[in-house]
């Protein structure tokens, strides 16, 4: 016998209580994007650890927790930390926060990350808005029992919103900042890729790769959310520059543009509200 689910409605109703304030964007922070947190106004937040089924976070060096707060005037929810695949959690975790915030009446879902940049005209600190994704993780995190009141069989035709996307690409000029295009291709990892693969990959269309983010966006299509997702580029793919990969440069990288990634997200909050 396999475990009852958690249910996300239980997850969702403990974030009800957390505040009054009813965001409908709800922002999740990969490497780069933290100090967007120095920006927001809080209003409420509370540890994953206190939300039934969302998951253990630690091995991105950041605590799961969860705020609902103002950011550049607009209400939102912000995720702090991510159950990332290589960690060794099944996809239903890696998810689960994505089915929370739909149960809870979130919207609209940005979702940021890092990535290593195979498009030539890529340098590291450059941001990547997300035109298109490949799954290449290997998994699908809709395999397995049909979810009721929801489609099988999802459309990804248009997975990144072209509304949002314009008000990211806007929120980018607004800090003087053109964003880059592309698609961003997902790997389970943790180890880095192979040049060969990195060839491949960009044979196939990719401009950066990354280990997370397509299985939130496939799960928020699921769940009827609009998603954006920008990836700041910490470093160039293996092969690309002559040197070998490190933790250590994505997190220099993501440390030396953190300001303006957050400005990026602050502006995009505003922007939302204004269309909203
Ligand atoms: N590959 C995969 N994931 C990554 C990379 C990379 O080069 N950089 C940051 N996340």
């Amino acid at each position: 016998m396999s475990k009852p689910q958690p249910d996300p409605k239980v997850a969702a109703a403990r974030l009800k209580k957390l505040s009054r304030l009813r965001p409908t964007l709800a922002i999740v922070l990969g490497s780069g994007f933290h100090h967007v947190l120095s920006e927001l106004r809080v209003n409420a937040e509370v540890s994953y650890a206190k939300l039934p089924g969302f998951p253990p976070t630690g091995v991105s060096g950041h605590a799961g927790q969860l705020f609902i707060g103002h950011l550049g005037g607009t209400p939102v929810m912000v995720l702090s930390g991510r159950a990332h695949y290589y960690e060794g959690h099944p996809m239903t975790q890696v998810t689960f926060a994505v089915r929370a915030l739909a149960a809870y009446g979130i919207r609209d879902l940005l979702l940021t990350n890092a990535a290593g940049g195979l498009n030539r005209s890529f340098h590291p600190g450059d941001f990547m808005m997300l035109t298109d994704h490949i799954n290449l993780m290997g998994v699908n995190p809709l395999r397995g029992a049909p979810v009721p009141g929801l489609p099988r069989f999802v459309d990804l035709t248009c997975a990144y919103d072209k509304g949002l996307r314009s008000l990211l690409q806007a929120a980018g000029r607004a800090c003087g900042t053109k964003l880059r295009v592309g698609t961003y291709l997902a790997v389970s990892g943790p180890s880095y890729e192979t040049p060969a693969e990195i060839r491949a990959f960009a044979r196939f269309g990719a401009d950066a790769v990354g280990m997370s983010t397509v299985p939130e966006t496939i799960v928020a299509r699921q769940c009827g959310l609009k998603v954006a997702a920008v990836s700041c580029i910490t470093n160039l793919a293996a092969g690309r520059s002559g040197k070998a990969l490190s933790h250590a440069e994505v997190l220099e990288t993501a440390e030396r543009v953190k300001k303006l990634a957050a400005q990026v997200l602050k502006n995009f909050a505003k922007l939302y509200a204004q269309n909203q």
